[in-house]
């Protein structure tokens, strides 16, 4: 038996470069020897774009395209959509009597968001308790890995300790704890050279941009303001392009001499951009010839087929969580109703 995976996207616009080397190789890999599940998290996203549902809902097709474009197959992994899954929700109903104010209010990720989006003194509800709703959707599947970036660290801690409170209230063990699998890939800077390449920032490349897009990004790419003149020695630290060739160039020696001659001066950045251009151009244009092909109908069709499975083993879980209650009336004695 295969180890369960659940891994999720917030769909809120399409995936970029930062995506590939952050989540969707290692899906690509893992697909192979886990039963993977990948779910679009859209009523997660609508707990902060609830007054932009339509950016949601057209992000979960266009997202579906990015998998399957990058060689995520709906033989392999189980592509589905959270807010067709109510059990999931109701799920989130009964664990919310098991976490207090307090603790969600403490969340790291959740703080840190908070800030960021100015919700000042009217945090919706609903953003505040989304780390339940996440452990619903962890503990329905009974994902036993859970492959995430830092950040949701807090989210598997909190699913945990549910799980924890449930099995000991309820005197059962139909839950099962779950372990967060770390990406080894660093994350990836912005073309900006900021931290992160992020849609919010409007500094990534996507992976459906076209080759004249990508283009002007690979020449807008912050480099080393100091590097003026060819001859003048450049840094390598903190230059976008070369923290793109690291991630996408296979090539190291290639690297490693480029990296010398930069550093020594005697190398232009229009040489580095016109190398990482051509490297990016050959990534991009097989992924962005798959999507091409891919019509709506289609990718309805591989999800509707993914959420029906992931409903079911739902389902099941969710039964389990009321017997453990002690609020399945109508499963145990059906033959009383009619
Ligand atoms: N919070 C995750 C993110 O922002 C998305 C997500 C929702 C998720 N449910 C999940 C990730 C369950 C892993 C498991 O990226």
């Amino acid at each position: 038996m295969k180890k369960v995976a659940l891994t999720g996207d917030r769909p809120t616009g399409n995936l970029h470069l930062g995506h590939l080397v952050g989540s969707l190789r290692s899906r690509v890999e893992m697909q192979n020897s886990f039963d993977q599940y990948i779910m679009l998290a859209d009523v997660q996203a609508l707990t902060d774009y609830f007054e932009k549902p339509q950016k949601v809902a057209d992000s979960v097709l266009e997202v579906i395209a990015d998998y399957l474009a990058v060689g995520i197959n709906p033989e392999l992994s189980t592509i589905f959509i959270q807010s067709q899954i109510p059990e999931l929700s109701e799920l989130t109903m009964y664990y919310m009597n098991l976490v207090s104010l307090g603790r969600l209010e403490r969340n790291p990720t959740v703080k840190a968001e908070i800030a960021q989006r100015k919700f000042g003194e009217s945090v919706p509800a609903g953003f505040l308790c989304y780390p339940i709703s996440q452990a619903a959707d962890i503990t329905a599947f009974k994902a036993e890995i859970v492959p995430v970036g830092e950040d949701q660290l807090p989210m598997i801690e909190l699913s945990n300790e549910i799980v924890r409170k449930f099995n000991r209230i309820y005197c059962t063990n139909c839950l099962k704890e779950s372990a967060a699998h770390l990406s080894k890939t660093t994350r990836l800077v912005g073309i900006d050279g900021k931290a992160k390449a992020s849609k919010s920032l409007n500094n990534a490349i996507f992976l459906s941009d076209s080759p004249e897009i990508i283009k002007q990004k690979v020449q807008a790419m912050y480099t080393d303001p100091g590097h003026v003149k060819i001859s003048d020695p450049g840094t390598v630290e903190g230059n976008v392009v070369f923290a793109y060739l690291g991630a996408f160039h296979d090539n190291e020696e290639e690297i490693s001499s480029l990296k010398k001659k930069y550093s020594q001066g005697g190398l232009g950045d229009a040489v580095l951009k016109s190398l990482l251009n051509d490297v990016l151009q050959k990534l991009l244009q097989p992924i962005r010839e798959k999507r091409a092909i891919l019509n709506r109908k289609d990718l309805l069709e591989i999800c509707f087929v993914g959420t029906k499975k992931a409903k079911s083993v739902a389902q099941k879980t969710l039964f389990e969580v009321k017997s453990a209650i002690g609020i399945d009336f109508f499963a145990k004695n059906l033959g009383d109703c009619k």
